[in-house]
């Protein structure tokens, strides 16, 4: 196995190893005012949108994993599956394995097959060649393209990047990619900062990926010779990257730690035109079966239904209108960062 596919497989081991499904974080700490007579009835419909162009049956997707390794190839083809059965949009993980090891392919490539007419959202490291890219979202009929900005996991793995000038190749990336592009981070929060200076360059839809969930440089320290354990207390947590992100009036998408339906709805209440889940779906089906992960999908949507009848929602339209308040923690640290 090549090193990159042998990098996938150990993510995977180590992303379940530090799995915590209840872990707290920044979404316990923001709340929603809720009317008591909403005059409203739980609706499927109601929770209805599209993505890309696309209907989807809800507002959330599985975000980026999986690709370039035989677990991968395992994974990606349930993945499709269950994106299939509950249309919902699926991000697959980083493809730029492709530029080099075009053999696996098919670890993508399962998921689209899977899920023939539904969203697929590709995914590539910040240095691919913007021809390299295309080529990738083509053989995958992606719908869009995300590219991940992981600089404290890049410098937490052992073999990883250490040269960040990325700029040029995103604005390239930019003019010749011919799908959406969604810049997004890996666990560590997109900052406004970033968000305003790629958003000046034309960039339009971000996910912020903050912290909360999935750790990176915890996965990286466990393949790590040296202690770098003090890399995981730096990411921005996702609730307060929203809060800024959303400032800058750009497509959102919030994702990073996101554990339920409520999450769910509170990343659409921070502005998220979508919210994405990563590794409590991935567990859900590792730890149990396809299966459980399907229901589990199908529930999530029938909660989430619930919770816009709860909150006085008719539709998706009006969410960040809804009252919010913070415990004090969160407040002084939103304060800070305004
Ligand atoms: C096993 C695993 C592999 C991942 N691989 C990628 C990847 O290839 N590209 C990427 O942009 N993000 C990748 N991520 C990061 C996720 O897309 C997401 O940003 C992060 O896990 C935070 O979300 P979560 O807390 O819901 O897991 C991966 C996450 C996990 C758990």
């Amino acid at each position: 196995m090549s090193i990159r596919s042998k990098r996938k497989e150990e993510h995977l081991v180590l992303a379940q190893t530090f799995f915590q499904s209840e872990k707290a974080n920044s979404f316990d700490q923001l709340h929603l005012l809720r009317p008591a007579l909403p005059e409203t009835k739980v609706d499927l419909a109601a929770i209805k949108t599209t993505m890309f162009g696309k209907e989807i049956n809800a507002p959330f997707f599985i975000n980026a994993m999986t690709g370039g390794s035989p677990k991968s190839l395992t994974i990606n083809k349930e993945l499709g599956k269950i994106a299939n059965q509950t249309k919902m949009g699926l991000a697959l993980g980083s493809a730029s394995i492709l530029v080099k090891e075009h053999a696996q392919l098919d670890s993508f490539l399962v998921a689209r097959e899977a899920n023939p007419d539904g969203v697929i959202i590709a995914n590539v490291n910040a240095k691919t060649a913007p021809k390299d890219a295309q080529k990738i979202v083509d053989e995958l009929q992606a719908d869009a393209l995300q590219i991940h900005l992981n600089t404290v996991q890049e410098i937490a793995m052992p073999e990883g990047e250490r040269d960040f000038h990325w700029l040029d190749n995103l604005k390239n990336l930019r003019q010749e990619i011919t799908v959406p592009i969604i810049i997004k981070e890996v666990g560590f929060g997109l900052d406004q900062a970033t968000i305003r200076l790629l958003k000046n360059e034309g960039f339009e839809w971000f996910d912020v990926a903050g912290s909360g969930g999935t750790n990176f440089a915890q996965i990286e320290n466990a393949r790590n010779q040296n202690d770098l354990s003090y890399l995981e207390d730096l990411g921005l947590p996702t609730v307060i990257a929203a809060m800024m992100a959303q400032k800058e009036e750009v497509n959102l998408i919030v994702s990073g730690g996101v554990r339920n339906p409520l999450d769910v709805f509170k990343g659409l209440c921070l502005g998220g035109q979508y919210v994405g889940i990563s590794n409590v779906f991935l567990q859900a089906m590792e730890q149990n079966s396809p299966e459980f992960l399907l229901q589990m999908i199908q529930n999530w949507q029938h909660e989430l239904a619930g919770l816009l009848a709860i909150y006085g929602q008719k539709d998706l339209t009006n969410l960040t209108s809804i009252k919010q308040y913070f415990d004090l923690p969160l407040q002084d640290l939103i304060m800070q960062l305004s």
